[in-house]
């Protein structure tokens, strides 16, 4: 089972702040707003809001990383309530939320319909939801591909399709049936390292899901090696610095809004 509380995700959190600051100027929470973000991590959305006056909600599957985002919002003095839990089943009321943010984090649901319509159902009418998801594309992406297909392979279920976030088309397939309209702006980021064998061991030592991916490819000779030189290769096809690392990962950043539910007869 991956534990995104294993290993030190805070690092990875530490270089997606120019990711968060994106969102927030799409999402624009404004003082008083009940703004959720979903899947928090170590708090960068949910403490920017908080920032700006926001009443915040942080939720996310991993109690350590839940601690981590408590200690940083006491650290600035600011107020945060937080919980335990995934985005298939939010233990929040229906139109309790006037803003939804997930940065880089519903993506990691198994069941992505139901995420959606958890999203739909804890905002408000006239609600919206901002959502950045990592373009299908680039050497991180690849790499992250890669280690997908791995993790498939040693399940030995039926290959299962890519998740949908990736693609405006099928994000707004998800969002439509609940009479909400998505619309989408693209951004980048950019990660350096000194070269694209340090990147790769900073995610294996750091990082949960490479973790995670080490611990189940050791039950297979030689499986994790595989990956991690198959890894290394696709980081330095897309190297834009030769003689040390440097990447550009792009994603899009999702508007849901939801429209205003008729009145009951
Ligand atoms: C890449 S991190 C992003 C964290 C944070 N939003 C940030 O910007 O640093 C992914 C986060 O999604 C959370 N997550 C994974 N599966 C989830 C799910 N099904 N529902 C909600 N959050 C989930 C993980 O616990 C982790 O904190």
């Amino acid at each position: 089972m991956m534990d995104w509380g294993d290993g030190t995700y805070e690092r990875t959190a530490e270089q997606l702040v120019g990711a968060t600051e994106g969102a927030m100027e799409r999402a624009a929470p404004r003082p008083g707003e009940r703004v959720l973000d979903l899947g928090c991590g170590t708090g960068n959305a949910a403490l920017a809001a908080a920032r700006r006056g926001a009443a915040v909600t942080a939720i996310d599957p991993s109690a350590r990383l839940l601690a981590v985002a408590e200690g940083r919002a006491r650290a600035e003095g600011l107020s945060l309530r937080t919980a335990v839990g995934a985005a298939e089943a939010l233990p929040f009321d229906g139109g309790a939320f006037d803003l939804v943010l997930s940065v880089f984090a519903v993506i990691f649901t198994d069941a992505p319909e139901r995420a959606a319509a958890e999203i739909v159902r804890v905002l408000a009418p006239g609600g919206r939801a901002v959502i950045t998801a990592w373009h299908p594309t680039g050497p991180i992406s690849a790499a992250g591909m890669l280690l997908r297909q791995a993790l498939m392979e040693l399940s030995g279920g039926p290959p299962r399709p890519p998740p949908p976030w990736g693609d405006p088309a099928q994000v707004a397939a998800l969002f439509a049936p609940h009479g909400s309209r998505v619309t989408s702006t693209d951004a980048s980021l950019r990660f350096e390292a000194p070269s694209a064998e340090a990147w790769f061991a900073e995610q294996q030592a750091h990082h949960p899901v490479w973790r995670f991916a080490e611990r189940a490819l050791s039950s297979r000779q030689g499986a994790w090696a595989s990956l991690r030189e198959r890894s290394i290769a696709a980081l330095e096809a897309g190297n834009e610095a030769p003689g040390a690392f440097r990447v550009t990962s792009g994603y899009a950043i999702y508007e849901v809004r939801v429209g205003e539910r008729p009145a009951r007869a």
